[in-house]
């Protein structure tokens, strides 16, 4: 049984998270998407809510799960005998610091990291730069699952309110 494990802020998942995951899936018998929880930064969702527009972006990829986890990824590598890391690279600008944590995971636990160069068509996406730009009116429709613009759009703040 091969197994992979997808790590991410994903706050919110984006079609380029979509991107990597489905591929990913197809190259694993089994792939879980771990949602980090990072105690010290709050982000936009919550967890609950980032793994449940997560599960509703790749319902159809059967061979998927949605799974969180705190501290170091290693460890949660160990204890769910997971040995490979797939991350998506999108320009030569995450390059440096994911192959700093690749090697770092492979020294610390073995644990090997599968890089994915994203679909041109997402290479230029974030889950910052979509929150910044849905946060002032901005349409991201054509950048995220649904169920993330529909509560993209419900949380913008109302012009009639005058919220910042
Ligand atoms: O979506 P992100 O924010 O780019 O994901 C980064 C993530 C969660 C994969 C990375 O920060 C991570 O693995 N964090 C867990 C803590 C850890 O293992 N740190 C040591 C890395 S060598």
């Amino acid at each position: 049984m091969r197994r992979a494990v997808c790590p991410g802020s994903f706050d919110p998942v984006t079609n380029g998270h979509v991107d990597v995951i489905t591929r990913a899936a197809a190259l694993y018998d089994e792939l879980v998407v771990a949602v980090l929880v990072n105690p010290g930064k709050a982000g936009l969702f919550g967890v609950d809510e980032r793994m449940a527009l997560i599960h509703e972006a790749v319902v159809d990829l059967p061979n998927v799960t949605i799974d969180s986890f705190e501290g170091l990824l290693v460890d949660y590598c160990r204890a769910h005998d997971v040995p490979v890391v797939v991350k998506g690279l999108r320009a030569v600008g995450d390059f440096e610091y994911e192959l700093q944590m690749a090697q770092m995971n492979r020294e610390l636990a073995g644990v090997e990291t599968l890089f994915v160069p994203t679909a041109p068509q997402v290479g230029h996406l974030s889950s910052s730069l979509v929150k910044q730009i849905a946060k002032f009116g901005g349409d991201v429709s054509s950048l995220v699952p649904k169920a993330v613009n529909d509560r993209l759009v419900a949380a913008r703040p109302t012009s009639a309110g005058g919220t910042s």
